[in-house]
């Protein structure tokens, strides 16, 4: 089969860190022929707590570093750089770049009955009101309450997941979501679809939980069929992963994530873009 240099070509996947494997994950599923090269920003998370220009500075020293790869199209898999940076380096860069936060309150959107959407996210995510501004722009009859979480994040890096304190803290975070009328959750955290499980046996059947990162997979085949550039290859794709410190760790997190064994990452240092 003939494939072309852009069809070829990787996408460029980024977050702050390892939480952006969960949409790495869902990219391989659905788009099993795609290269990645996915960069993980270890040294500097967490972004959930950082001002917007520092995201945004952080957000185009990453792109650039992955446009040294020749990506096609770039995914920022981080929510936050999704909510503070998208605007501001589609308009500095030439070349598709898809958040997260556009798929993920759409699938919201289509999926409350009653109107009545939680999100959940890092304090930077909550604070920018990003999905609550995306969902009563596609419908103003929905009502959304959002709420930081930053706890969940250290609990799924420090592999807490199954642990009794995750419960004890997901009743803090969500004991409030549980007893309002929301129907539906965005998990608006790169991490939080890692503790799904313990988060939809404690809201019960009646709340659907959204990830993201799924709608964001989607959305990305679209685009890339649009233009031309998708990989029509059979085969697994390959995927390249790069970090700004402690690969190691990132690597053995990558195995207990990823569906296949992740043989090698590289230390990249990124202030240098
Ligand atoms: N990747 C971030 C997000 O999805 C969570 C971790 C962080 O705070 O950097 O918002």
């Amino acid at each position: 089969m003939d494939i072309n240099e852009k069809e070829a070509a990787p996408i460029g996947v980024f977050d702050s860190g390892v939480g952006g494997l969960t949409v790495v994950r869902e990219i391989t599923r659905q788009l099993q022929g795609e290269n990645i090269v996915y960069f993980g920003d270890t040294a500097r998370v967490p972004y959930g707590s950082k001002s917007k220009d520092t995201i945004i500075r952080f957000s185009k020293q990453i792109i650039r570093f992955l446009e040294t790869k020749k990506v096609k199209a770039i995914v920022i898999a981080c929510n936050t750089a999704s909510a503070l940076a998208l605007d501001e380096v589609r308009e500095t860069f030439d070349i598709p770049i898809i958040g997260v936060v556009v798929p993920g309150a759409r699938a919201a959107v289509e999926a409350t009955v009653n109107h009545h959407v939680g999100v959940v996210g890092t304090d930077a995510t909550v604070r920018s009101k990003v999905y609550t501004t995306n969902i009563t722009d596609m419908d103003p009859e929905i009502s959304v309450i959002e709420k930081a979480c930053p706890l969940f994040v250290p609990l799924v890096e420090e592999g807490f997941k199954d642990h009794n304190v995750t419960e004890e803290i997901i009743d803090h975070y969500l004991s409030s979501m549980k007893a309002s009328k929301i129907d539906t959750m965005i998990l608006g955290c790169t991490h939080y679809p890692l503790l799904q499980s313990k988060i939809r046996a404690y809201l019960g059947e009646d709340i659907q939980i959204v990830n993201p990162a799924y709608e964001t997979a989607m959305d990305l085949q679209k685009i890339l069929r649009r233009l031309h550039m998708l990989n029509p290859q059979s085969e697994q794709g390959y995927c390249e992963f790069y970090v700004s410190d402690a690969a190691e760790k990132f690597k053995q997190f990558a195995n207990s994530v990823m569906p296949y064994d992740i043989s090698s990452t590289k230390v990249i240092n990124i202030e240098k873009y």
